[in-house]
């Protein structure tokens, strides 16, 4: 079992297998110009993105929805969403952006005022900094808490849904409290809501998240299917990206500081930070020289993966040079960390002007 509400690590590869997750490498080559996130294999599964790549390249009606739990603050980890929404917007597709404010007071006991000051201040300035225009007539978002015509459809979905399949998904128990049986189908009515007529419904809609949300989309697909006679729903489509490892190897959480970049870190902090993470290199110098270091479990080489390289060729050198041994960690982790600090001053920048217009869209 998957817990959307759970932290844990993961097997990627169990996940494609049990979980009826497809293998995102497999319909790669389908994809006209794709993101480098899908080229270098941070997204790695897929449900039925095969139906979508015809959309995207022949600019064809889609939607894309994620949500964003405001929870704490946002990390690098997040950028993710932010780069593939991007991308999508470019391509042509409508973006429907809930601010999931029911699921972070019912699940992490997190008051409405607060939920949306923080979506305003750490997530959708950020989105905005990072280059996501979302004042873009394509792009909607809102609070679920604000919003009638999700909260409406949770309820007409929950007419179809019962307690058992949900404990089935979720691991209910007694005691558990009726707002996590809600807030899931107000989660599926988020990934619906595109599909409603006053929304231009039905049509394809992908959902890009991490797989820690897929027992959300199945649920979605199922009820989808449940309801075609009522609405001509079509199941959504999704992707599923890796998580960011943190700085001292497990999962980078905003709820543990010391694992993680956050995009409103002071950048100097941030080039501290970057200097203490785990690296693939070797116990001595020596061995590292004669051996070569490990990129594939390496933190910085991660980052450099995930965010700060954009260029394949220079990630291979890269690569190759560690792994010869000539690049050494202490100098790599010095152009990582620079970098890191060049990145997030870029951004700080850019942050006050985003502010005020984040501001204006809730
Ligand atoms: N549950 C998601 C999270 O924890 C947020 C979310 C709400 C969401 N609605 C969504 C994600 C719809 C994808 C699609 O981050
Ligand atoms: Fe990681 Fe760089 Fe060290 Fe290689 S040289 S293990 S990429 S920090």
């Amino acid at each position: 079992m998957i817990d959307p509400w759970a932290s844990s690590s993961v097997d990627y590869e169990k996940l494609v297998n049990q979980f009826g997750i497809k293998k995102f490498s497999d319909i790669l080559e389908n994809i006209k110009n794709p993101l480098s996130l899908m080229t270098r294999g941070v997204i790695f599964g897929h449900r039925d993105f095969n139906k979508i790549i015809p959309l995207i390249n022949e600019g064809k009606d889609f939607a894309v929805v994620t949500g964003m739990m405001p929870s704490g603050k946002m990390h690098i980890g997040h950028k993710m969403v932010v780069d593939q929404l991007k991308w999508y917007l470019d391509k042509g597709a409508k973006l429907s952006l809930p601010i999931a404010d029911m699921e972070s007071y019912g699940a992490r006991g997190m008051g409405f005022n607060q939920a949306k000051d923080l979506a305003i201040t750490e997530y959708l300035s950020n989105y905005i900094a990072l280059g996501l225009d979302l004042t873009d007539k394509d792009v909607l978002i809102y609070l679920q808490s604000q919003h009638n015509p999700v909260k409406n459809l949770a309820f007409e979905l929950s007419k179809k849904t019962n307690f058992n399949e949900l404990k089935a998904i979720y691991g209910f128990t007694p005691s558990t409290s009726i707002s996590h049986v809600y807030v899931p189908l107000v989660q599926v009515a988020d990934i619906l809501l595109p599909q409603i007529e006053e929304y231009g419904g039905p049509k394809h809609v992908v959902v890009p998240v991490g797989v820690d949300q897929d027992p959300h989309i199945r649920l979605t697909r199922d009820l989808a299917d449940r309801f075609r006679s009522d609405f001509s729903f079509i199941p959504p489509a999704s992707t599923y990206h890796r998580f960011l490892t943190g700085l001292s190897g497990g999962k980078m959480s905003s709820s543990q500081p010391k694992t993680a970049i956050f995009l409103n870190d002071n950048p100097k902090e941030a080039e501290k930070k970057v200097s203490s993470a785990k690296t693939g290199g070797r116990e001595s110098l020596q061995e590292q020289k004669e051996l070569g270091g490990c990129p594939d479990k390496c933190v910085v080489y991660e980052m450099y993966v995930y965010h700060l390289i954009d260029d394949d060729e220079e990630l291979k050198k890269i690569n190759n040079q560690c792994r010869e041994g000539s690049l050494l960690c202490g100098e790599c982790k010095k152009i990582a960390g620079r970098m890191m600090k060049e990145f997030l001053e870029n951004l700080a920048e850019k942050r006050e002007e985003s502010l005020e217009i984040a501001k204006t869209l809730l």
